[in-house]
C-alpha cells in the first residue's frame, strides 16, 4: 500500500438501493441530500456499475479544481465526461495539450478589456431586440420568455462575437438543437458505463442534432479557413489558431471550439435569465429595489456603459440567481493517480462528481439556502465566505472564459427589459430545475410585457 491509501480512510458510501430510489425521485435534490448526509465530506454514491466520489466541501473542490486540478483531469476515459465529448470533441472543453491551444486561442479574447469594447454594440442589439417587445406589450399578447431571451442573447452575440457570420435564423436553428442535446444526453448521464456502441434512447435525436449544428457550421468554418480571415471575431480568430509547436490547428479542432463557443455563449445566458422573471414574482420587494435601481441609474434612455457599475443590486441579483440556478451544474472530474482529500482516499481512476448546484444549496454552508435573498452578496458578507462555496463558473485551470461577458451582458438585458416593461405571469410559478446536460427550467416561462407607466 502506498503512503496515500496508508494515510487515509475509504470514503462513506450511500448504498444502492437508497442512492437509485432517491435519484429517480429528484436527482437534484438526491445529490444536495447525500452531500448533506455527510456533512459535507467525500461520499461515494453506489449507483452499480457506477460509483462516483461526490466532493461538495468548498475546500475540497478548491484541492480538486484548483490546488490539486493536475491530478484531476476531464478526461474523455471518466464516466461523465465522455457523453459530452461526442458534441464537443477535443478543444476547448477537453483536456490536455489540446485543451491548452484552444485556450491560449481563446482566452484573449475574453478579457474585461476586450469585453469593454463590445458593450456598446452588445447595448445596441440588445436595446433594438427589447424594443421589438413593444408590440406584444401593446397587444396584451403574452410571450414565451426562453424563446424571447435566446432570441435577444443569440442576436447580441452573433453581432458581436460572431460578426453576424451566422445569421440570427440560423443562431436559432442551433439553439434548438442544443436544447435536443442538452436533454438527450441525460440517459449516457445517468447510465455512463454504457458503452457507446450500445445504442441507448436519446442517441439518434443526439446524432441528428450535432449533425443540424455542423451542416451551419462547418462550411463557415471552412471558408474562414479557406480565405485567411484576418477578423477579430471567435471564427476568424480560430482560422488563425496554432498549437503549441506553432502548427496550424486542425479543421476538426477549430469546429469542435466553435460549437463549443456558440454553446457556452448563448444558452448559459439565456437559461439563467429565464428565472429571474419568476422569481422577481415571488419576491416583491426585491423587484421594487431592483426597478427603483434600474430607473434611479438608467432613467429614461437606453442602458449604456457607464451605467453598468452603478446597477450593483442587480449584480448582487443576478449573483444571487446563479447560486440557486448554476447553468453549468455539472463539472465531472477524474483521478488520475490515488490522492487523499481531507482523510479521505480517492483511488486512481475515481470517477468524481462536483457540482456547484449541491454546494449552494448546502445549509453547512449557507444560511437558508433555499431562499433568494441577493443579500448574501453584499460586502462584507460575501467577501468572508470561502471563495469555493460559490463557484457558478467553476475554478483553477479550467475556470469559465465567460464570467466577466455574462454579468456585463445580463445587466444590459435585465436593464433593458425592466425599464420598459412590468410583467404578469401566466403561471406564477418557479419552474422546477430539469437535469440536463445543462440546468434549466424544466416548463416554458410565459409571461405578459405591460409598459410601462412612470
Ligand atoms: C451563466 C453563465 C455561465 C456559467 C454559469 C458558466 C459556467 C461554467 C463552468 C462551471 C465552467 C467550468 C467547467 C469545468 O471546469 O469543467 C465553464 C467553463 C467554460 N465557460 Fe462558462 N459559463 C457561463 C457562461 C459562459 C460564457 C458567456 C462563455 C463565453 C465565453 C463561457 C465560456 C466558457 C468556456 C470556454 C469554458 C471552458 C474553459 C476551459 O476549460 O478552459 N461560459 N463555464
Amino acid at each position: 500500500m502506498s503512503t496515500v491509501q496508508e494515510a487515509s480512510r475509504k470514503a462513506a458510501a450511500v448504498p444502492l438501493y437508497r442512492a437509485v430510489r432517491e435519484l429517480a425521485r429528484n436527482p437534484l435534490d438526491a445529490l444536495v441530500g447525500f452531500a448533506e448526509a455527510a456533512g459535507g465530506d467525500v461520499v461515494r454514491v453506489n449507483l452499480g456499475a457506477f460509483r462516483p466520489y461526490l466532493v461538495s466541501h468548498p475546500a475540497h473542490v478548491q484541492h480538486v479544481l484548483r490546488d490539486n486540478a493536475g491530478n484531476y483531469p476531464r478526461d474523455g476515459k471518466g464516466m461523465l465526461w465522455r457523453p459530452v465529448k461526442r458534441l464537443f470533441g477535443e478543444g476547448i472543453l477537453a483536456e490536455g495539450q489540446v485543451w491548452a491551444a484552444s485556450r491560449n486561442t481563446l482566452q484573449p479574447l475574453f478579457t474585461a478589456k476586450r469585453v469593454d469594447a463590445l458593450v456598446d454594440g452588445l447595448a445596441a442589439s440588445i436595446e433594438a431586440s427589447v424594443e421589438r417587445l413593444d408590440e406584444p406589450a401593446r397587444q396584451g399578447r403574452a410571450i414565451d420568455l426562453g424563446a424571447e431571451l435566446s432570441q435577444i442573447v443569440c442576436a447580441a452575440i452573433m453581432r458581436v462575437l460572431f460578426a453576424d457570420k451566422v445569421s440570427v435564423a440560423e443562431a436559432l436553428r442551433i439553439v434548438s438543437a442544443q436544447n435536443t442535446i442538452a436533454t438527450a444526453i441525460v440517459y449516457r448521464l445517468i447510465a455512463p458505463f454504457v458503452p457507446n456502441a450500445i445504442p441507448m434512447p436519446g442517441d439518434r435525436p443526439f446524432q441528428a442534432a450535432v449533425q443540424q449544428i455542423d451542416d451551419v457550421l462547418l462550411p463557415i468554418v471552412r471558408a474562414a479557413r479557406e480565405r485567411g480571415d484576418d477578423g477579430s471575431d471567435i471564427i476568424a480568430t480560430l482560422s488563425r489558431a496554432v498549437d503549441a509547436a506553432g502548427r496550424p490547428i486542425d479543421e476538426r479542432q477549430a469546429r469542435n471550439d466553435t460549437v463549443a463557443m456558440f454553446a457556452t455563449t448563448t444558452e448559459t445566458t439565456f437559461g439563467v435569465l429565464t428565472w429571474l422573471w419568476p422569481i422577481l414574482r415571488a419576491h416583491p420587494e426585491v423587484a421594487d429595489r431592483l426597478y427603483a435601481e434600474v430607473d434611479r441609474v438608467v432613467g429614461d434612455g437606453p442602458v449604456r456603459r457607464e451605467h453598468l457599475a452603478e446597477l450593483t443590486y442587480l449584480r448582487m441579483v443576478l449573483e444571487e440567481l446563479l447560486r440557486l440556478y448554476p447553468v453549468g451544474w455539472l463539472i465531472p472530474r477524474v483521478a488520475a493517480e490515488a490522492d487523499v482529500i481531507d482523510g479521505t482516499l480517492i483511488p486512481a481512476g475515481a470517477d468524481i462528481l462536483i457540482s456547484p448546484y449541491i454546494t449552494q444549496r448546502m445549509s453547512a454552508f449557507w444560511d437558508r439556502p433555499q431562499e433568494f435573498d441577493p443579500e448574501r452578496f453584499a460586502s462584507p458578507r460575501a467577501e468572508r465566505r470561502h471563495r469555493y462555496a460559490h463557484y457558478p463558473f467553476g475554478g483553477g485551470p479550467h475556470q469559465c472564459l465567460g464570467q466577466y461577458l455574462f454579468y456585463l451582458e445580463s445587466q444590459l438585458i435585465v436593464a433593458a427589459m425592466l425599464r420598459r416593461f412590468r410583467f404578469e405571469l401566466t403561471h406564477p410559478v418557479i419552474p422546477e430545475p430539469q437535469v440536463a446536460a445543462s440546468l434549466r427550467p424544466k416548463t416554458p416561462v410565459e409571461l405578459t410585457l405591460l409598459p410601462r407607466t412612470r
